[in-house]
Order: structure tokens, then C-alpha cells, then sequence
């Protein structure tokens, strides 16, 4: 293995041209770099053939072929130097266009099209987790079909419901009585893994495969804090699936909305939902480990004017005991976050019977607050942020990074458009601006970190800055008379080299190069003309200089990164290329089949459905990615 630098590795590559208008159908990376397809929605993880894209998914095919809308991912090395050529890659398959599933033509919208459970249960299975065994064989990164280790978890997998909310009233329903086992895990966004060799996958926008055929449904206030409604995102899963009829199953959606653990080694682990952490549309999971041993998880809840959460584990971290660590997530202390003015801030306990966490106030137990973390959280005075996407952790210091996307809700001159989902609750509210979100009409967001006090985990207290606020230095745009001056200048950010917004994925590399993936609508019109479509940046976190590394197809999002240990294979997701539920699937984009970056599935064949893929990016001189 290469040394591991103590403070930055060097940004050694020259950065790429935005993929403005006329955009590219590809994903470009720099001179010197190679970017191809390893596996792509449907491809199979079996000796079974693909899907066959010319026609429908299936649920049957669908359980044995990669899973759609790759989100967050991990890569597993197999122990010891083989770790670089060989290991599990576990991925999330965080959402499905309806339309590309079941293949509902441009002529017939998905709204309006006849819908069977079958084609419901085709969803269903696209949603979820793949771990995948994948090896470096002839130079080429190559899926092996024949693993065992090989799985698909899906919207139907059995998962245990563990922690201080598993059996309460709240979490049983007809078909499980005692509040312990729910089926599947959905809308897996980003994730997580532990030092024990589990990955975390985070529950995110949930409530939208929720609904009711009853027209006298109407959500409770607690439903309504979530986001639930009685068509939810247009799914439609509770016409022909009772499960998802709120109004039917009332409990049903409270179990969603969690953190999932699972074992990748251990093909028969069942995925276990640690309610320790907390219930709310969970975007990622950074596990930090401090010198003590003491184990958090930072969390971010994705919803304009939503919170940041920490959770500390009542036990130390055991090294090299991975048997025993495998409950550490069971039992701990739920913290949110308040950012004060003046650089501090204050971590503040969820914990039943303190600071107004009362049965007066609606929670009889600590598996209420857990339930009900987002108006536990609005109880105890926490800061609404600009939407809290991924945390990562810097590898030598462990201070925290979190990217707040955007926010139109917020200060005097938010525009009146909706969540995607018509959520009300803190997430309707419109919040002044504050320090720590100082921008009203946030639409190219910014990245925030913090390091906790005395570098414990344990610590309440911290102190924060802002990393970076985003923008465009040749944008024409003004914000309006809501905006403070703070040095910055309103829609043109400070970023220090090349322009982007709405920061989504990140990650530290091993040698403390800061990746910054974004997810903005990616046609390159409009707020976009000059950023172009949605970007994987790279920034060293000391200088704040960022140079652009990669940019992806139209209408896609750069969502997921990892690195062999090594450092030079590179993993990144593409996400939803060509994205355009409602209208004809094939006009945006046809990546990856088109070729662009070197797929063969499907040559040959004319027309091509854009599939979201997983790419392999190497340094045509064998060194390390990004160096
Ligand atoms: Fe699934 Fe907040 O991104
Ligand atoms: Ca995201
Ligand atoms: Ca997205
Ligand atoms: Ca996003």
C-alpha cells in the first residue's frame, strides 16, 4: 500500500471543460484518466441472462440484475494485497422511473397507465441494496457472476426492526403484531459503513410510495411532519398494494425512515433497521471512531429546513473484535445540532423526559422521540438548515464536512414553488437567513464543517465555518433585498477555481482530497447555462482550491464514490441520466448504451433506454486517482 500522507495528497490533474450546451451523452474525465461502465440497471449478477431493455422489467428478473438509480456505495476489499484487485462493492438503488420500469410509453402517461401488482412488484425489487463481488482481471474491473456473495435486498426483503423503538405500539401493524419485522428497505439514498465491516443504508424520501385510495384520507400531524400525503410522489403502489394505503396500514410508514445495517460478507445477514439513530429522511452516515474509541454517526435529514443529527454510542468500539461491535449501533444518545452566530455550536440531547421531551408534549418514551425525531427536534430549538445531503470525515483530523444543497425556502424572497413532494411541517416554514445558512434562496447551496470539541465525539460543544458557499462568477443573477452582505457576493459563491453548485456526494480520499459530487437538474439551461451539468469536483481542503474532474450525461446526478485502498481504481455513480418521468424516455439521454464510455451490453441495439451505472475511472498511468 502506498504511504498514507498526513495532510494533503496534491491535486495533480488539470481540470475538465462544464458540459454546457450542446452537452455531451457521456461522462468525461481528464487527459491522462479512463472512465468505463462496470455495470449498469439490469445488468446481471448471476450466470441468468440481462434484462432485456426493449421490453419491461419484471420482479423475477429484476431480483438476480443490478438494481436502478445507483445512489451511495462502498467498496469492501477482500483482506491483504488481493484487497486492490478483488472485494464487495455494495451500492444503493435509491429510487425507479416508473415509466422506464414497467415501460410505459410517451403515448401513455405512468399517471394515467393500467397498473398491476406485478408491475408495482418490478418497482419494488429495482429499489434497495446490491452487493456485488467484483475483480480486476486482464486490466479490466469486471462484475463475477458466479459469487455467492452476490445479492439483491430489496422493497420486499425481510429486515429486522431493532433499538429502542422496536415492539412499541407505534411500529405494529396486521401483518407483524409485534413491531419487529418490517419487509424491505426503500429509497436508499446514501450511506455509511463501520469499522466492523457493515454497511449503513440510509432510508430517505420514504414517504413518497405512501398514499391512500380513500378520498376521506387526510394526514395526522404527525404524518403530515413526514411528508405523507394521499398520492404520495405518484408511485401509485397503494392502488394495488395494501401495504402502502396509509390510511389502511397507519403504522406501515413509521417503519421507514431508518438507518439499515447489514453484513456484505454474510449473504444470509438479515438487514437490521437501528432505530437508535433516529427516523427521518436519512441521506447519509459518516461513522467516526475518536481516540477513545467512542463511535459516532453524523447525519444529515434532507429536506429544505431540516436538521443535523449526531449519535453516540453508549459502548467503546472493541478493535479488531468485529463480533462484538456488530450491536454498537443498538444503544447510544441522539444529538441535533444548533449553530450559534458566533462560531460555536452545541450538540442537544434527544433524550426522553429532558429539555421538553415530555409526555405533556406528546412523547410517552424514548421510542417516541425516536419516531418522532423531526418534532423532537423541533422541540429541543435545533438549527433548520439549507438541506442537509452527505457528511464525510477528514481522514487525519476527523473534522466534519456536510454539503447543504439548496434551499428556495428560506428568508424574505423564497420563490413559491414546492418540496418535489409537497411536504409541510419545518419543511413548509420559511426561516430568516442565519449564519450558518446565510443565504435567502439558497439555489447553489453551500458546505459547512465543524470539529467537536477537544476531537471527542462525546463533546456538546463545537465550533464551525463555512467551507465554501457555491455559485456561478459569471452568473448576471441578483439575490433580492432579503440578502445580507457577508463578504460573499450573493448567486457567485467564493469558490477558489471552478464554479459549481449544488454540492450532493462527498467524500475524503485516504490522502484528504475533499470529492464534491453534485445534483442539480443537469440540462445546463438556465441557473446552470454556464456551470453545465452536474460535475464530480475535487478541492483540497486547506487552500479551498477546486479543480472540475468529471461531468455526466444530461439529467443525470454524480452520486457515489469510493476508491479501491490504494487509492487507484475509482468507482463513481451516475444517476438518472436522461431523467424525465412523465414524457418519452429516450429523448434526453442514452448512456450508457450508446457506448460513450465504453459499455457493449447492449450494441447494437437502436434505441436505448438510459440506465443510471456504476464507472470505473483509472489513471492510464496506474497512479493514484486524483493525484
Ligand atoms: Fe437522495 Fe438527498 O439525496
Ligand atoms: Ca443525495
Ligand atoms: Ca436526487
Ligand atoms: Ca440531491
Amino acid at each position: 500500500h502506498p504511504k498514507i500522507e498526513p495532510a494533503i495528497g496534491a491535486i495533480g490533474f488539470s481540470a475538465i471543460s462544464p458540459n454546457t450546451a450542446p452537452m455531451t451523452d457521456g461522462v468525461s474525465v481528464p487527459q491522462g484518466y479512463t472512465a468505463r461502465v462496470l455495470v449498469s440497471w439490469g445488468d446481471s449478477l448471476t450466470m441468468e441472462p440481462h434484462w432485456d431493455t426493449a421490453g419491461a422489467m419484471d420482479e423475477a428478473t429484476q431480483l438476480h440484475t443490478f438494481g436502478a438509480h445507483t445512489d451511495g456505495m462502498h467498496f469492501f476489499p477482500m483482506p491483504g494485497p488481493l484487497g486492490n484487485r478483488r472485494g464487495l462493492l455494495v451500492a444503493n438503488s435509491e429510487y425507479c422511473d416508473p415509466a422506464l420500469v414497467n415501460n410505459i410509453t410517451p403515448a401513455v402517461e405512468y399517471s394515467t397507465a393500467a397498473i398491476t401488482l406485478d408491475m408495482v412488484r418490478a418497482q419494488q425489487a429495482a429499489h434497495g441494496v446490491n452487493i456485488v463481488m467484483i475483480s480486476k482481471r486482464q486490466g479490466q474491473w469486471e462484475i463475477n457472476r458466479r459469487s455467492p456473495f452476490n445479492r439483491r435486498i430489496t422493497g420486499n426483503t425481510p429486515c429486522k426492526i431493532s433499538g429502542p423503538a422496536a415492539g412499541h405500539d407505534l411500529m405494529k401493524t396486521a401483518t407483524d403484531p409485534r413491531g419487529r419485522h418490517v419487509l424491505g428497505t426503500l429509497n436508499n439514498c446514501a450511506h455509511g459503513y463501520t469499522p466492523w465491516g457493515t454497511y449503513l443504508s440510509c432510508e430517505e424520501n420514504w414517504n413518497g410510495y405512501f398514499g391512500s385510495r380513500s378520498e376521506a384520507f387526510s394526514p395526522s400531524a404527525h404524518e403530515s411532519r413526514y411528508g405523507i400525503s394521499k398520492n404520495g410522489f405518484g408511485y401509485r403502489w397503494h392502488e394495488v398494494d395494501e401495504r402502502f394505503d396509509v390510511e389502511m396500514h397507519r403504522n406501515e410508514p413509521n417503519r421507514f425512515g431508518w438507518v439499515v445495517e447489514i453484513d456484505p460478507f454474510n449473504p444470509w445477514d438479515t438487514p437490521v433497521k437501528r432505530t437508535a439513530l433516529g427516523r427521518f429522511k436519512h441521506e447519509s452516515a459518516m461513522v467516526v471512531v475518536d481516540r477513545e474509541d467512542r463511535v459516532a454517526v453524523y447525519m444529515g435529514d434532507d429536506e429544505r429546513n431540516e436538521y443535523v443529527y449526531k449519535f453516540v454510542s453508549a459502548s467503546k468500539m472493541k478493535r479488531g473484535n468485529a463480533a462484538s461491535n456488530r450491536n454498537l449501533l443498538e444503544e447510544g444518545i441522539l444529538y441535533v445540532a444548533r449553530f450559534d452566530a458566533d462560531g460555536s455550536g452545541e450538540w442537544l440531547p434527544m433524550v426522553w423526559g429532558q429539555n421538553g421531551l415530555t409526555p405533556e408534549n406528546g412523547f410517552a418514551d424514548q421510542a417516541e422521540v425516536l419516531i418522532k425525531t423531526r418534532q423532537a427536534a423541533d422541540r429541543v430549538g435545533a438549527t433548520m438548515m439549507d438541506r442537509p445531503e452527505w457528511i464525510a470525515a477528514h481522514p487525519v483530523t476527523n473534522e466534519i464536512y456536510l454539503t447543504l444543497t439548496n434551499n428556495n425556502r428560506r428568508g424574505s424572497t423564497p420563490t413559491s414553488s414546492n418540496n418535489f413532494d409537497g411536504t409541510s411541517g419545518a419543511g413548509s416554514s420559511r426561516p430568516a437567513i442565519d449564519a450558518a445558512n446565510p443565504r435567502p434562496d439558497n439555489d447553489f447551496g453551500h458546505i459547512i464543517r465543524w470539529r467537536d470539541d477537544r476531537g471527542s465525539v462525546q463533546s456538546t460543544y463545537f465550533e464551525w465555518d463555512i467551507f465554501v458557499q457555491c455559485g456561478d462568477k459569471a452568473t448576471t443573477k441578483t439575490l433580492g433585498s432579503g440578502y445580507v452582505a457577508d463578504g460573499h457576493d450573493g448567486y457567485t459563491g467564493n469558490i477558489n477555481g471552478d464554479d459549481y453548485g449544488a454540492p450532493d456526494g462527498l467524500w475524503f480520499d485516504r490522502e484528504g482530497r475533499l470529492w464534491i459530487q453534485t445534483d442539480q437538474s443537469g440540462d445546463a439551461t438556465g441557473d446552470w447555462i454556464n456551470i453545465g451539468g452536474n460535475v464530480m469536483m475535487c478541492a483540497d481542503p486547506v487552500s479551498g482550491e477546486t479543480r472540475r474532474f468529471l461531468t455526466s450525461p444530461p439529467n443525470s446526478e454524480v452520486t457515489g464514490v469510493v476508491t479501491t485502498p490504494d487509492g487507484r481504481t475509482m468507482f463513481v455513480g451516475i444517476q438518472h441520466p436522461g431523467e424525465d418521468w412523465e414524457t418519452d424516455f429516450t429523448d434526453n439521454s442514452a448512456w450508457p448504451d450508446n457506448g460513450y464510455n465504453g459499455s457493449t451490453t447492449f450494441a447494437g441495439v437502436s434505441v436505448h433506454k438510459p440506465r443510471s451505472s456504476i464507472i470505473v475511472i483509472t489513471k492510464d498511468d496506474g497512479g493514484v486517482v486524483g493525484s
